[in-house]
């Protein structure tokens, strides 16, 4: 089982990093983290080259994060709520999912093939809501093709108090872990292979 997990934040010892460190811990399988702040992946450009051919115009990092979003059983996305969205860094990455939106609106293709399941960890200082920026994760989610999506775990009160303080918050992400473990249990024991 394999897990990506896009972080947004550009703090590295920040609280989206806590929880992403707790999640992983409780993951089977192998997980990977795509740091948006410091990947190096520049923004779409819209040079609209996706709307003919698949791939990406661009030739940077975000080939090797198509090869891990193909390769992936799960996707999380976590994010620092910035101005009750998700923060830029992960939308300047993301914004890179246009080529999977082209290939089905334009060359009526699906890019991806595996269907995956998905969560959103959210934190926040305390201002505002959590929603805009969830429903946005939800949207990036069905581009990589994410079919079933566990409610969003929130931390929204980090002026005051750490995210992994957040005994509420830390409870939610075992049982996103054991939501996103579910999938092992269709993996065929070690040497059978699928038809
Ligand atoms: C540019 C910017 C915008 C922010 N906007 C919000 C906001 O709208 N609502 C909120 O509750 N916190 C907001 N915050 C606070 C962060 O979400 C909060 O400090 C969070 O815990 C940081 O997470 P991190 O340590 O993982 O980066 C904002 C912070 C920054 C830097």
């Amino acid at each position: 089982m394999k897990t990506l997990i896009f972080n947004g934040s550009p703090r590295k010892n920040g609280d989206t990093a806590a929880l992403i460190r707790i999640l992983a811990a409780n993951l089977k399988g192998d997980v990977e983290v795509v740091e948006t702040a410091s990947a190096n992946i520049r923004p779409c450009r819209d040079c609209r080259k996706c709307w003919k051919e698949p791939g990406c115009s661009i030739k940077d990092r975000m080939r090797g994060v198509y090869d891990s979003i193909d390769a992936a059983d799960n996707i999380v996305i976590a994010s620092p709520i910035w101005f009750s969205e998700l923060s830029a860094p992960l939308m300047n990455v993301l914004s890179r999912l246009q080529t999977y939106y082209c290939a089905r609106a334009f060359r009526k293709e699906e890019p991806i093939r595996k269907p995956k399941r998905g969560a959103v960890i959210l934190v926040g200082g305390g201002d505002g809501s959590a929603d805009r920026a969830f429903e946005t994760a939800k949207i990036l989610l069905h581009q990589m093709h994410t079919v079933d999506i566990f409610p969003p775990i929130v931390s929204h009160n980090t002026n005051r108090q750490p995210a992994e303080k957040d005994m509420a918050a830390i409870s939610g992400l075992g049982v996103a872990a054991a939501f996103l473990n579910a999938l092992a249990a269709f993996e065929p024991p070690e040497g059978e292979g699928t038809a």
